[in-house]
């Protein structure tokens, strides 16, 4: 054998050991646990063979605690980078089989290195986490290596797209890298996120929680808004995230992808004639709406179970993607509160930082009012809308459905905030607030002095009615220009594709600055 076939072969035995991870009876464990390997997964995640590991053969540099005779080739972490669908990405994906997939020195340097190329290239990043945190070995090195990586975090946000995907473990400091992303998905059952754990939790505060119930995919997509996808195992997970990168660009500087479209951009939807209820307080689904205008129904929504009052997600307009932002009826009648406000801020965020026009329904019937919102800080959190949506450059096109009251009308993009179309729907009642609240206010004193009841009532309906027909309608908002078209609804899905095609080459810039300082 020439000593070239020897090098070969060795190359070859070499890459096998590294494919082993912890060796094979650590891979039984991790299948036993219903979850995949690292490698395993980003074989689901990426185009076959597209995809090219950097620093395969990195190990730690470690002494302490007998690990000088512990090495593993990859150290943890698999990285390196290939396409989904055709389109370049970085990855990697944390190894529970080597040191519990915990982040050592070496480690944190590996994921450090394709976090500085995908900004060199403009290409998104996409992290698999499953760790039992900072190396305990390694001590300070290892919270030196997460710190470098929360630093590549902060300045990737907003030019490339991070997108974590958390299938076991994340606690500790370690949690803050994906907070740090764009988008979190999380698995049922085999993933968790927390700051601290059940252990600490009992010690510190003698509460007894479990794993699960403290920081498990339910809790973060239902309680907390932490994760933005939930999925049942880990093949969805993964599928999740493919279709999530078909609607983001590469980078900041670059539209998000389109693709063709044979839905007729000019269907006619009958049913949304008739869609909103005669009766103002009667709810509806604003999702239906969405999924009657966008290309072929489809509608992938963000946050799901959190602050359903509002329903944020990614869909498309002849080919195009888009960011719908829409009050949600069915739920506390669609008002703002802070988890809604919070939640719809952020997304309006990161669409305008990644050029993907914003499509507003709006059906608000105000601010949820009461002294626990106003001690949460209501005023704050609703101002981060109000402020994501003034800042927001990219095309913005509002659909009043029904309700718009008080400063939820103004927050929820409307003409001033440089809303770039704002059409109505006949149905929309646009006015500073509800009939019973304005008539309480404007005529309470002569109510009050109305001493025979049937009286009283016949003039409060007689008031409420007055301003039903004065203020609940969209022609006061159209007269003075507030809105441009008040259109048939039938007809929203063309007029919001026609709306987008002019404004694709909208041009609005905001004053140089260092940074805005929105009220966090
Ligand atoms: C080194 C670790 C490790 C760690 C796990 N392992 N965590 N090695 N450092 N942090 C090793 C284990 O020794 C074991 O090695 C293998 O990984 C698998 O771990 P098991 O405990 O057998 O697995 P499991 O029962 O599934 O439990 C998983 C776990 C548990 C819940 C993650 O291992 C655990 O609690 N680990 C410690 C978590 C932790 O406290 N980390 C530090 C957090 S502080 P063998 O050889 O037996 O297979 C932190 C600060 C970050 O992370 C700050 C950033 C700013």
């Amino acid at each position: 054998m020439s000593t070239n076939t020897e090098k070969i072969k060795e190359l070859v035995s070499k890459r096998e050991e590294a494919r082993l991870g912890g060796g094979e009876k650590r891979i039984d464990a991790q299948h036993q646990k219903g979850k995949l390997t690292a490698r395993e997964r980003i074989q689901l995640l990426l185009d076959e063979d597209s995809f090219e590991e950097y620093d395969m053969f990195v190990t730690h540099r470690t002494f302490s605690f007998g690990l000088d005779k512990l090495k593993y080739y990859s150290d943890g972490v698999v990285t390196g980078r290939g396409t989904i669908d055709g389109r370049v990405v970085y990855i990697f994906s944390q190894d529970f089989t080597v040191f519990g997939g915990s982040l050592s020195e070496t480690f944190a340097s590996k994921i450090c290195k394709i976090l500085d190329q995908a900004m060199k290239v403009g290409a998104p990043v996409i992290g698999l986490n499953d760790s039992g945190g900072a190396r305990i070995q390694e001590g300070v090195r290892s919270l030196a290596g997460y710190a470098e990586i929360f630093q590549r975090n902060i300045m990737a946000s907003g030019v490339v797209p991070q997108i974590s995907a958390i299938f076991g473990p994340c606690a500790g400091g370690a949690v803050y890298s994906p907070a740090l992303t764009d988008f979190i998905m999380m698995t049922e059952e085999t993933s968790y996120m927390f700051v601290t754990g059940p252990k600490v939790v009992q010690t510190v505060t003698g509460e007894v929680i479990s794993t699960e119930d403290l920081g498990g995919a339910n809790v973060h997509a239902t309680k907390s808004g932490v994760s933005h996808f939930l999925a049942e195992n880990e093949e969805e997970g993964i599928l999740l995230i493919r279709k999530l990168m078909s609607y983001l660009p590469q980078n900041n500087l670059e539209d998000p992808p389109e693709i063709e479209c044979n839905d007729p951009i000019d269907r006619l939807e009958d049913q949304l004639n008739e869609i909103i209820p005669d009766n103002p307080n009667k709810p509806y689904n604003v999702k239906e709406i969405i999924r009657a205008v966008v290309d072929y129904g489809e509608f992938m929504e963000v946050q799901r179970n959190y602050a359903k009052n509002i329903v944020i997600g990614f869909a498309r307009f002849n080919g195009k993607p888009v960011g719908i932002i829409a009050n949600q009826p069915m739920y506390l009648a669609g008002v703002l509160d802070i988890d809604a406000s919070r939640k719809a801020a952020r997304f309006v965020r990161f669409c305008d930082a990644f050029n993907i026009p914003l499509v507003t329904m709006v059906d608000v019937p105000g601010f949820l009012p009461g002294s626990s919102q106003e001690y949460g800080g209501i005023i704050l959190h609703g101002a981060k809308l109000l402020f994501a949506y003034g800042e927001a450059t990219v095309p913005k096109i509002t659909i009043t459905l029904r309700k718009s009251y008080g400063g939820a009308h103004d927050v929820m993009s409307c003409k001033q905030l440089r809303g770039d179309l704002n059409y109505a729907w006949p149905t929309a009642e646009i006015a500073v607030m509800g009939a019973k609240g304005a008539i309480e206010v404007l005529e309470g004193k002569k109510i009050a002095t109305i001493e025979d009841q049937e009286e009283k009532e016949k003039y409060i309906t007689e008031k409420e009615q007055e301003y039903l027909e004065e203020f609940a309608n969209p022609y006061q908002a159209a007269k003075y220009g507030f809105i441009d078209d008040i259109i048939e609804p039938r007809n929203t899905r063309f007029r919001i594709i026609r709306a987008l095609e002019t404004l694709a080459s909208k041009k609005e810039f905001n004053p140089a600055k260092k940074h805005n300082n929105i009220p966090l």
